[in-house]
């Protein structure tokens, strides 16, 4: 399987590599130009609010293949369109390379919603659920690392490790997107988009195939571990 997997990666890498080539931006003209991005991602891409993706570090191809599909309406994002339009070929090129030679910032430890099962307020030792809470908060972690490195083979989940590495670096020839440090909401989120068919600008939909497999658990719980990859 995770053979497979990996022969699937390399031929996809070598396969899509000549389409990717693309003028190298240009880090200083793209950090000026970046300067309206700065609201929602943060001046150097290591962006505030957790629903707003950090784009520190992240590969300029990708980063470029994204925002041409926020132009041509095929990743649909009603705050992100207008703002690529306005953006021309170099623009997207200088901003990706500015991103790119960012570094991503890291996370604290995710913070599990509020379960509302506990309803008698007096009854609640605050300190037992918080024990609790971080006893729940290591369990999905391991869920999510196992579910990274292995995939489920109950359910045909792909291994995340063949395409975005062992350290979620992604794989840059091919324009896997890198993962690590990411915001756990915005990977919630991303996750689920894949899964419902909300985001799906590939052509072969490779992350459509694989989220459609994967419980809400499991999403939440391997997204709280990329997040605190480093
Ligand atoms: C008003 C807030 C806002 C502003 C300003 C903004 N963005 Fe975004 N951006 C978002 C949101 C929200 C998303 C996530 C969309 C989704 O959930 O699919 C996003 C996603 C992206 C992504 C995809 C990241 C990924 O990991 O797939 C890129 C690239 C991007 N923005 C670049 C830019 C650039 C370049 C600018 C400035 C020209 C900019 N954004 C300005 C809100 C904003
Ligand atoms: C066969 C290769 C492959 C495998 C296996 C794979 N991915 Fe992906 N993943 C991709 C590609 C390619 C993209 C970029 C999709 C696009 O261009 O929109 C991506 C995008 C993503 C994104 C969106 C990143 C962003 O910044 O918006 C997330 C999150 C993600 N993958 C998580 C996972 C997880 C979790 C697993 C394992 C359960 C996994 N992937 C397995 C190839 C793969």
């Amino acid at each position: 399987m995770i053979k497979k997997l990996l022969a699937l990666s390399i031929s996809l890498a070598f396969s899509s590599a000549p389409a990717l080539v693309h003028a190298e931006g240009n880090i200083s003209t793209g950090k000026t130009k970046a300067a309206s991005c700065a609201g929602c991602h943060g001046e150097d891409g290591n962006s505030m609010g957790s629903t707003f993706p950090k784009l520190a570090g992240q590969h300029a191809g990708y980063l470029v293949k994204q925002l041409q599909a926020f132009k041509n309406g095929s990743r649909n994002a009603p705050m992100m369109a207008p703002l690529a339009m306005g953006l021309d070929d170099k623009s997207v090129e200088d901003i990706a390379a500015y991103y790119a030679s960012q570094r991503i910032s890291t996370n604290d430890l995710p913070i599990l919603p509020f379960d509302d099962d506990d309803e008698d307020e007096d009854e609640i030792d605050t300190e037992k659920r918080a024990e609790e809470q971080k006893a729940e908060l290591n369990n999905l972690i391991a869920i999510g690392s196992d579910l990274y490195r292995n995939g489920n083979l109950k359910t045909d989940v792909s291994a995340c490790i063949a395409c975005h590495g062992p350290y979620g670096e992604g794989n840059k020839p091919a324009s896997f997107p890198t993962l690590k440090g990411q915001h756990a909401d915005y990977l919630i989120k991303a996750l689920t988009d894949f899964k419902n068919g909300a985001r799906s600008n590939i052509p072969d939909n490779m992350m459509h195939m694989i989220a459609k497999k994967m419980t809400n658990k499991e999403i939440q719980a391997v997204s709280y571990h990329i997040s605190m990859l480093k």
